[in-house]
């Protein structure tokens, strides 16, 4: 076992390609639309540890020979040597609700890695002490007999109400993630998502283009957590997708897809 995250590579083979981190307790697949329309362009999209192929936390743990903390951090160094070990020194990356904290955790411990960011979706902002004991609820409920059923309540969370209400092929696709989604990478992800800090002044010390983008129907990360985050960053682009809630790139994925090529051009210009 490895102690590498699972990557795949979408597009031509290019030294600063755009990594896209999914949403928590998704996998890899709910960029597949995003990446169709991308092409032409180099992708490389991960699983996080205990979901889709990567191996789960335990497992990481024992190939590191050193217990795997639950934390934001952890995830951030295990993508960084994922993207190392696989040939690559700065990409563009872009994460949406857990994968934007991940992207904000490499931006404060692995910012050289970094041509660009994009923050879909989610906050800089520290979680307040009840979310963070929901989150050890579901944590606690997930590891035990309920399994993967602790997350199904999110279903009425993450899509916004023009996917309710228009696209049943969406609100079951994501259905089914959600009674998919590994019971031990949703309790590592949960606890690791209750003690990250707030990481706005990573924002402020970065110099690279960046995107800032968020459905208009989210009710998870608000339209404040956006604008925050742009204000902190010097070249941003700040989006706001209709008839999209918080998982974007699933509901109105062209869209997301045409801010993320904007994204990477801007990375690209001398
Ligand atoms: C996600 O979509 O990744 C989650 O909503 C993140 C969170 O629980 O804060």
């Amino acid at each position: 076992m490895s102690a590498r995250l699972s990557l795949t590579r979408h597009g031509p083979d290019d030294p600063m390609p755009l990594v896209l981190l999914h949403a928590f307790p998704l996998d890899r697949r709910m960029w597949d639309d995003v990446v169709a329309d991308l092409g032409d362009l180099p992708v490389l999209t991960l699983d996080a540890a205990g979901f889709g192929d990567s191996p789960s936390p335990r497992e990481l743990a024992e190939s590191l020979g050193r217990p795997l903390k639950p934390s934001l951090s952890s995830y951030a160094d295990a993508v960084a040597l994922t993207l190392r070990d696989a040939g690559v020194d700065r990409a563009v990356v872009a994460g949406l609700s857990m994968g934007g904290y991940a992207a904000l955790a490499l931006a404060e411990r692995h910012a050289e890695l970094l041509a660009g960011i994009g923050l879909l979706d989610t906050r800089a902002a520290a979680d307040s002490d009840t979310v963070r004991a929901h989150r050890t609820h579901v944590a606690e409920q997930a590891a035990g007999p309920m399994g993967a059923r602790a997350v199904a309540p999110m279903l009425d969370q993450v899509l916004g109400a023009t996917s309710h209400a228009e696209r049943p092929d969406v609100v079951e696709k994501v259905r089914a993630w959600l009674a998919e989604a590994p019971p031990s990478g949703i309790a590592w992800a949960q606890r690791a998502m209750a003690t990250r800090p707030d990481r706005l002044a990573a924002l402020e010390r970065l110099e690279v283009p960046a995107l800032v983008l968020r459905g208009a129907e989210d009710a998870q990360s608000s339209q404040e957590d956006a604008e925050a985050m742009a204000a902190a960053l010097r070249d941003v682009e700040l989006v706001v997708v209709p008839r999209a809630g918080h998982l974007s790139a699933v509901e109105q994925p062209h869209e997301v897809a045409a801010a993320l090529r904007r994204l990477h051009e801007r990375c690209r210009r001398p």
